[in-house]
């Protein structure tokens, strides 16, 4: 079963083809198309919704003919349609969602709605190696860091999530107080591996909550770096404002900042991770997947957690850790396996369900 996949939930226009059969357990990724949005919001610091909904519906089509073309096939060989319709920026998802009601009913085939939190979690299934059940999984992107127990690839349950900011969002807002590029993960990133950098150069709070919770708070470690760079903020009657700006940092305290606030984040997620896996002894494999599983320290904090614990880590590939349609595809293939149907009344929806 040859399976196109549609993503459009935020800034990313991307199309998949995934083949799914006997052969190949989670799907064979045929062809991947990413089209980035990063170069019409970088201006503004963010995602504006409107530009990213236009831009989706200038782009998924072509994005979908090339997908087509890279995997060498035609409309009249895919066998179903797989769109992310939940959760994300609402005029964005409805670009993806109208496209692919519109194919289904054109090529008469079977329509299903992904979950993109949860097709997160198949990416890491796409390299072909297959993977034990039940799995622990482990979500951490620009919208969402949460963690899953997973009796199979379809079956997810929500052990935890963030209470406040998501870690994306936490790296995003880190790299605007630093004074460093957007998209900001990877620009952190980039400054932590720096030449020298200290990850211990100020005390940032690693967030528990509670000895027994399962959930992450980010918001106090990005209050705490921006009172570092900017001081404490003034009283209105003061002129309010912060005692200093960005631009008196120094390049060295900038990386430093940079590495110590990475840290303060993965050992966050590596404790949380550490809860979960006590409760969840059964658990075989680790699955990953969300953009921030594309920062260098967290790959390796992952690569030696399951290496403590004996889970197989599935690491995806940097190209399926950000927004693709290709883990879209993977789900969407999986259950239409499983005989999970949309129709024409598929919704887009801006909440996760999982
Ligand atoms: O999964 P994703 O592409 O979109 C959502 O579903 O949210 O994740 C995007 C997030 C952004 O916040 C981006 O800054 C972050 O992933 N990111 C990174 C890195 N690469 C992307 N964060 C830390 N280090 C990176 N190398
Ligand atoms: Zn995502």
């Amino acid at each position: 079963m040859l399976v196109l996949g549609i993503e459009t939930s935020c800034d990313e226009t991307a199309a998949a083809l995934v083949e799914h059969g006997d052969a190949v357990r989670f799907g064979d990724v045929r062809s991947n198309v990413i089209a980035s949005q990063t170069d019409l919001h970088s201006e503004y610091g963010g995602v504006v919704p409107e530009i990213a909904s236009r831009a989706h519906a200038e782009r998924t089509l072509p994005v979908v003919r090339r997908a087509l073309s890279e995997a060498g096939v035609g409309l009249a060989d895919v066998d179903g349609i797989a769109v992310g319709h939940r959760p994300g920026l609402i005029g964005s998802l409805l670009v993806g969602v109208a496209a692919a009601k519109a194919l289904s009913w054109s090529l008469g085939v079977p329509l299903v709605g992904v979950d993109h939190v949860h097709a997160h979690l198949y990416a890491g299934l796409l390299d072909g190696r297959g993977a034990a059940f039940p799995a622990l999984g482990l979500v951490v992107s620009g919208g969402h860091t949460a963690l899953y127990e997973c009796a199979s690839a379809i079956e997810v349950r929500r052990l935890g999530g963030t209470i406040d900011d998501a870690a994306g969002e936490a790296f995003d807002k880190a790299a605007a107080i630093l004074g460093l590029g957007f998209p900001g993960g990877p620009s952190v990133d980039g400054a932590a591996r720096a030449a020298g950098a200290d990850d211990r150069a100020v005390e940032l709070p690693v967030s528990r909550l509670g000895p027994d919770s399962l959930d992450f708070s980010f918001s106090g470690l990005k209050t705490a770096l921006l009172y570092e760079v900017r001081g404490k903020p003034r009283p209105r009657a003061d002129g309010g404002g912060f005692e200093r700006d960005a631009s008196s940092l120094s390049e060295e305290r900038r990386r430093d900042l940079a590495a110590t606030f990475e840290r303060a984040v993965v050992e966050a997620i590596v404790i949380k991770l550490g809860r979960a896996s006590d409760r969840t002894p059964e658990a075989r494999t680790l699955l990953c997947g969300g953009g921030v599983i594309a920062n260098t320290r967290l790959r390796a904090a992952l690569e030696s957690f399951a290496a403590e614990r004996g889970l197989e880590l599935r690491l995806p590939a940097m190209e399926l850790c950000v927004d693709n349609a290709a883990m879209i595809a993977g789900l969407g293939g999986a259950l239409l396996a499983s005989g999970k149907k949309g129709d024409l009344t598929l919704t887009a929806t801006p909440t996760t369900g999982c």
